[in-house]
């Protein structure tokens, strides 16, 4: 079994295929952040223009990996999908539609189905991706305008060991979200954000510091060297309910540094990352107390933070022994599409397949 995974929701256009194993034989990213980094954060438009120039490359050069890796010739390797998965929702409408739209001419071309994937889903089931290599490769690709330096996930193995039922947090740009998982395919939405996502704040507060798009590992690099002396308020602390809300601890930092303005910087961003922290925590500490999940499943660009994974680790390992954590490789904590794959092929199995003219953008 063969699945080649698309992802391109956002700015990252990636490609990945999932063979026997299973195994992440390729995953490949072509990300566009120095594109976007002019303008302080992604342009819709500009994103799907790039993704129109790098998706084609980026399948050829996924496809290449993965033949490379499987000891086949590329011809052979793309005789030999199964189906083809692609991230349909949630993200920007003109990104999806590249994806989307490549899948469906590749479902059509090759005659096989269409697996539609969740974002968010992906995000979550990039916790059963294990790389005992880690993320070591890097390698240029011919034909892929944007960034230099892009890593590939290969031989990621899939995990089976993770128990349910399950609470996930998923902290990304656009989405700050507690979902309680019965089972592989329960989805219930517990909480989420009532302003800004947990991403979107920390990018807006690296913007004020004048940190270039996207600001969350500036944020992360400057808080190892800073105190966390400066008190932000934790919200939604009194509060019963699951959700969380970021914009007022965003404001905070602004009239912060509007009255202080030669406030240490590391220290602003060391207390500032701090209160992020707490107020993940404390909503997670609430949910994992009502709803006792044998595992907790950490998801995400933002987990890539260690100074999170730190805190939850010291905390769950304390408080809540008996609940397992988990939390993505760096590599896959940020878009890929290696996580459109893990979904996809748990999809396969239960025979969801589409066919191509039965899928679309769901936005
Ligand atoms: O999941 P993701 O790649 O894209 C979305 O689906 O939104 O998440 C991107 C977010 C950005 O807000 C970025 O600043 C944040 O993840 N991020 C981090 C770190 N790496 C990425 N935030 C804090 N610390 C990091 N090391
Ligand atoms: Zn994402």
């Amino acid at each position: 079994m063969n699945i080649l995974s698309i992802e391109t929701s956002c700015d990252d256009t990636a490609a990945a295929v999932v063979g026997e194993g299973p195994k992440i034989l390729a995953s490949f990213r072509s990300s566009q952040i120095p594109i976007h980094r002019r303008y302080g954060g992604v342009v819709p438009e500009l994103a799907s223009r790039k993704h129109l120039e790098n998706i084609i490359p980026v399948i050829i050069y996924t496809l290449q990996k993965a033949a490379n890796s499987s000891s086949k010739n590329l011809k052979e390797l793309a005789g030999k999908i199964d189906a083809v998965a692609v991230t349909t929702r949630p993200g920007l409408l003109g990104s999806l539609l590249v994806g989307v739209n490549t899948a469906k001419t590749l479902s059509w071309l090759l005659d096989k189905p269409i697996i539609p994937v969740d974002h968010i889903k992906a995000h979550i089931f990039a916790n059963f991706l294990e790389n005992p290599n880690g993320g070591e490769c890097h390698s240029e690709s011919p034909g892929v305008s944007g960034r230099r330096r892009i890593p590939m996930g290969s031989f990621a193995t899939l995990r089976m060991t993770i128990k349910f039922p399950a609470m996930a947090l998923v902290v990304s740009g656009g989405h700050t979200e507690l979902i309680f998982m019965k089972n592989l395919d329960g989805f219930d939405l517990v909480g989420g954000t009532r302003d800004d996502a947990a991403g979107e704040a920390l990018d807006k507060v690296a913007k004020l510091l004048g940190f270039d798009y996207p600001g969350g590992p500036d944020i992360e690099r400057c808080a190892k060297k800073g105190k966390k002396n400066i008190n932000f308020p934790t919200a939604m602390a009194g509060n019963k309910s699951f959700d969380f809300s970021f914009s007022g601890l965003k404001t905070s930092a602004l009239y912060f540094l509007r009255k202080n303005p030669k406030t240490n910087r590391f220290d602003l961003c060391a207390s500032f990352q701090d209160a992020v922290i707490k107020s993940l925590l404390l909503k997670s500490v609430q949910a994992v107390k009502k709803y006792n999940p044998k595992s907790f499943l950490l998801a995400g660009g933002v987990i890539a933070n260690q100074a999170i994974i730190e805190t939850f680790k010291n905390y769950f390992s304390k408080n809540f022994p008996d609940t397992v954590l988990y939390f993505p490789q760096k590599e896959f904590c940020t878009d890929n599409a290696a996580m459109v794959g893990v979904v996809a092929y748990y999809d396969f199995l239960k025979n969801r397949r589409k066919k191509w003219y039965d899928v679309d953008v769901e936005v």
